[in-house]
Parts: C-alpha cells; structure tokens; sequence
C-alpha cells in the first residue's frame, strides 16, 4: 500500500479534540430581532409540518425532511428526475424530492415535461435540516446566506444578520416544484395560513404542541407567539427559523465524548483516525464538533460527482469559475440514517461514497486536489472503519424522534391518507393511464384536485366517484371497475384531455366540490377515472381507482 500522510493530519485531529473536550456547543447564531422563545417555537414547529402550507394542501416541509431519516427525504431512493437532458435512463437522471404537481394559480393541474400531471422531482436531494442552524450558508450552493432579511412581500428590512436560515426559508413555498405554483407570492402563502385551521390534517401531534394548538386559529397562534396580531410572511419564516434553531443533534457518542459526558466509542476507534487523514479537511465535522459554527465551517468543493455542466453549483452563486462545481460539504451527523447521498443522490449507501473517493471522484474538471491523492487509499477494511465510526455520529433522539425531534404524522403519512389501488386498463397508447389524487379530501375546504394523464390527447374521460368500492374487480370490456356501482355511483365529471407533448399526454384536472357538512368526516369515497380510447376493445380505458377518507 503507498505511504499514507498520517502524522500532520492526524496532529491536526488530535489538536482539535484536545481543544474540543468539555466543550458544550453554543446555541445556534440568532439574527437580532428574531429571539428563540418557546411559543414561537411552537408556532414554527406547526407551519413546519402543515402540509397546508403548499398550494395543492399536500406538501410539508417536513414531507422532504423526515427526522428518522436523517432529516432528509425517505423517498429520495425511487424519486427520479431525469436530469438536465430531460431524457429518463440516462447517466445524468439523479434522485430528488417529490413535491407537488404543476398547477396554476386556480388549482389546476397542468401538464408538464417529464412529470406529466403528477408530482414533480427536485432536480437535487434535500439535505438535512438537522444542525442547520449552524450552518451560515443554506442549500447545496449556499445560496441563502448569512446576510439581511427583507420581508418578501414588503420588502422592509426586517433583520439586520445571521439571517441565512429566514433567508432560506422564504423560498420553498413559492417554488413550483416543492409547494406552490407558477406565480405564487408570499401574500398567497399568508392568505393560505389564515384559512387553514392548524394541524387539520395531521394526526398523533406531540402533546406539548397539541396543548398550543388547543383549536386555535392561526392568527390566534401568531399572537400568542409575537405578542400582537398579525400574520405575514416575515413572521411565518420567523418562526419556522425559530424552531430549527432548535433542530440540534449533539448526542450521538462521539459528540458526548467530545463534550466529557460519555466514553469513547471503542468500535469508532480505527475510523475516528482514517477520518481524520481523509476527510476532515473538507469535512470541518472535527472542528464542528468544538464550535460547529462559523463561516469557516462551510466548505464548498467540487468533488466531481457530475460533469460540471450539468450543475455548476457554488459558481451559480458567486460567477466565479473557481467555484465551478462546487457543492457544500455536508456535516456527516447522523449521515447513516440518511442517504442516497451527494447532491444529485447517485451514491446509494455510504460504501458507494467511499467507493468513490478511492476512485479520487468520476469527474475530472476543476477537481478538488484533495481528491486525486485520496485514490487507491480506501481499501474496503479502511471503507467499513470509516463507516463504523460514522454509525457513532447518530443521535439517538433522531432516530427514535424524541423531543426536539418529535413531530406529529402527516397526513400523507396517517391511516386515513389517499390510498390508490387496483390494476389499470393498458390503453391503446401502450401505457396505462395514471390518476393523481394527492390532494387531502377536507370537507372545510371544500374540493380536492383529482387529476389524469397517460390518455390520447382530445379523447373524453369521466371521473367516477362512489361510497363503496367493488368486493373483487369487476370486468366489463376488458377493464377493470373498481367502484361498485351502487345507485350512489355518480359520474362527477367528463371532460375532454388536454394535449401535452406525445401520443399518450392526454391529461384532465378537476376540482371535486366537498359539503362542508362536518358529519361526513370519516366517510369514504372511491374514485376512478375512464377514458375513451378508440383503439381498444370496447373503446374505453380506465386508470387505478382512489380512496379518499373525508376529513373535517
Ligand atoms: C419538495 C421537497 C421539499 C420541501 C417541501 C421543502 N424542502 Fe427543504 N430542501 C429540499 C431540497 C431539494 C433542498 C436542496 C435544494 C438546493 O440545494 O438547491 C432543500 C434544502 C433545505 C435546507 C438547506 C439545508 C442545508 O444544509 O443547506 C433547509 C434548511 C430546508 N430545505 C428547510 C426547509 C423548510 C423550512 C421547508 C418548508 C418551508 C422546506 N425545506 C421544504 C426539499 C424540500
Ligand atoms: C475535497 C473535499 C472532500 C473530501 C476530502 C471528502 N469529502 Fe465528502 N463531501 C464533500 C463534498 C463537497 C460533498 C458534497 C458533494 C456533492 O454532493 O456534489 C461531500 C459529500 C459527502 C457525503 C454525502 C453526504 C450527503 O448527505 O449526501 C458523505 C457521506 C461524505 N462526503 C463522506 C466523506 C468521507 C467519509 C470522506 C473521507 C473518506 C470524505 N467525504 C472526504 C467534500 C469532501
């Protein structure tokens, strides 16, 4: 094996422990004009998992953030997009985040490249929102940084500094891809919070916050956090930054030894010191472990997990080509419950990430130095020590979701979430049509989005809906009927399907008006659409059916 340059890095390590030891961690830096108190945590802690906040009432922020994985997103393994070249089953597709179908600003589902009317795929991973509250700069390219707030509808200056977690906050709820639409202002986002009843749709919410909620109305929460009535967009993100603030895990083995509370995990042992050779220079997580703060502790490098074009990453930001794809370098915390890992999620476990630091990176271009001396020096027994010592870097309370990271259930999560079934009729487009029911069917508001594609463009299509669905499948002219067919049975709608791009584009959206009966709260309903579709046999094709569970 080549020699290997121990002894400078690893007296760097030693010094930093040495100088980490008994030392607790600061609690995280907080923009004057937006102190911590408990009720706005609270309050933040609601909105963070209110899936009320996106337009279509479907998305969280807390949907791409799950705790017991890491803070990141549990569905990032099968969410595929299909990278810039728009082409899936390409090398450039990466993994990302569902968030909601492209609407317009009225509700409707509209059409678009590669998602077709169902929920659209971030072009990157999320990472964690855990410890992110150290961190000066937000988002794999720092975009949101360390500088004033301004309220986003107003434009006052709000904050003066340490800004970066409201700055990054302000975003998702009006991208058209995680939680809004096309056109979707903060005004929006504020006039959707007023309406909603807090928590509506979530279940089995953690004590301490069900006692806050208590039946309250937003705005009645906004006062009790903020001492004064009011809701806008300044005090939404404010709170939601307020709570993350307290989103610090600082109990996993290594972090309690570094502190003087625990002993050393023996297992980490032998990683604990290859990690310090290899990694520690990009990955401060040694140095973090003392202050875990700091403009120091952001490193943007480019490591070559893609070719540059494909995400330029920093350079997006600063212009500077030096920055040329740059990413973050993540804080490895909890970093096994995570993954698939890199900010295009192409490494699947932690062993493939090591697999490619012994390659020195796939992608040669402005390279980080750093990355062609790694090659050859992470044979699988170094692989597996440096994976043993990152299993130490786990807070226990993330992984079983123990206060600070309780949270309550979402209802895309619950027992009374939108559940599809069934087998769809294969049209004579070759593919089946696909239904999208994501929406929550609560009568309070009074509709829901249901939608369709997969059909051929201009054929009719009919949604049914019925209060019982089929015992068995029932066939009629080769397809499959997955409502009863009681006399209740009701054709909701017909419509005729809009035209995308390609033979098998036929899409339709409809709004499905809901009593506002609150006695109807539990009641189920099932729904499917039909399509004509000349080529087949009988001339109609039907997609998988829906249940919906009404919700107050
Ligand atoms: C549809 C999924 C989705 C939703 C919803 C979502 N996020 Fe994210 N989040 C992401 C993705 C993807 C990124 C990375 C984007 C990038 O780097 O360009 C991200 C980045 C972040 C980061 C940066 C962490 C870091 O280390 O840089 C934070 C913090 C965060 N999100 C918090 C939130 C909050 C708060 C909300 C709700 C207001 C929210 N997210 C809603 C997917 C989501
Ligand atoms: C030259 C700087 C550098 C070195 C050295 C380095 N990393 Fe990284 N690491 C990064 C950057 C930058 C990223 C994000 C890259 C991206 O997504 O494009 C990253 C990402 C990761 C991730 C993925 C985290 C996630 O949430 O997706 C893991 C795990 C990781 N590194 C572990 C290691 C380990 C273990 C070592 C030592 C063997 C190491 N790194 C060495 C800079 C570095």
């Amino acid at each position: 094996m080549p020699s290997r340059p121990f002894s400078t890095p690893l007296m760097v390590m030693l010094l930093h422990v040495a100088a980490a030891a008994q030392a607790v961690w600061p609690a995280p830096p907080e923009p004057p004009g937006n102190p911590t108190t408990p009720t706005k945590v609270l309050l933040g802690k609601a909105l963070f998992w209110d899936e009320q906040l996106a337009s279509t009432n479907s998305v969280a922020c807390g949907t791409c953030h799950v705790f017991s994985h890491g803070g990141a997103d549990p569905r990032a393994p099968v969410a595929v997009h299909p990278g810039p070249d728009g082409v899936f089953g390409t090398s450039d597709d990466g993994r990302g985040s569902p968030g909601v179908p492209a609407s317009d600003r009225a509700g409707s589902y509209r059409w678009v490249e590669s998602f077709g009317i169902a929920p659209q795929i971030t072009a990157r991973t999320a990472p964690t929102v855990i410890n992110a509250a150290y961190q000066v700069a937000q988002f794999w390219d720092g975009r949101a940084e360390d500088k004033e707030f301004r309220d986003p509808v107003t434009g006052a200056l709000v904050l003066h500094s340490n800004a970066f977690l409201e700055n990054q906050i302000a975003e998702p709820p009006l991208s058209a891809i995680e939680m809004g639409h096309p056109g979707r202002d903060w005004q929006d986002v504020v006039t959707a919070i007023v309406a909603a009843p807090p928590l509506a749709l979530a279940s089995r919410v953690p004590a301490p916050l069900a006692a806050f909620v208590a039946g309250r109305t937003y705005p009645q929460l906004f006062d009790l956090a903020f001492g004064s009535p009011g809701v806008d967009a300044s005090r939404t993100v404010m709170a939601i930054a307020a709570y993350m603030r307290t989103l610090v895990a600082d109990e996993s083995p290594i972090d309690r030894f570094l502190q003087g509370r625990g002993p050393f995990p023996q297992r980490a042992s032998p990683g604990f010191v290859e990690f310090g050779v290899h990694c520690s220079q990009c990955h401060k997580d040694l140095s973090n472990f003392s202050v875990v703060s700091g403009p120091a502790s952001i490193d943007f490098r480019n490591i070559g997990v893609r070719p540059i074009v494909e995400d330029r990453g920093r350079f997006l930001v600063t212009g500077r080509l030096v920055d040329d794809g740059r990413f973050k370098s993540p804080d490895l915390r909890n970093v096994v419950l995570r993954g698939p890992f890199f900010h295009n999620g192409s490494a699947r476990t932690l062993n493939e990430v090591l697999q490619f630091y012994d390659r020195g990176g796939d992608f040669p271009a402005n390279r980080d130095p750093l990355m062609q001396q790694m090659q050859g020096q992470l044979p699988p027994a170094i692989r597996a020590a440096i994976i043993a010592f990152l299993g130490e870097l786990t807070d226990p309370r993330v992984v079983a979701e123990l206060p600070p990271f309780d949270r309550p259930r979402l209802f895309s999560e619950g027992v009374g979430r939108n559940v599809v079934f069934g087998q769809p009729s294969v049209g004579g487009v070759g593919s089946p049509p696909r239904v999208v029911a994501v929406e929550p069917p609560r009568l309070g508001r009074g509709f829901a989005t249901v939608a369709v594609d997969g059909g051929r463009p201009g054929e009719h299509a009919f949604l049914g809906l019925d209060i019982a669905a089929a015992a068995s499948p029932l066939q009629f002219g080769g397809i499959e009927v997955l409502l009863a067919l009681t006399p209740a049975a009701t054709v909701q709608y017909t419509g005729r399907l809009g035209r995308g791009v390609g033979p098998a584009s036929g899409h339709l959206s409809h709004r499905v008006g809901l009593p506002s009966d609150p006695s109807l709260a539990g009641v189920e309903l099932f729904g499917q659409w039909f399509l004509t579709d000349p080529v087949v046999p009988g001339g109609l094709t039907a997609t998988r059916a829906f249940r919906w569970r009404l919700l107050r």
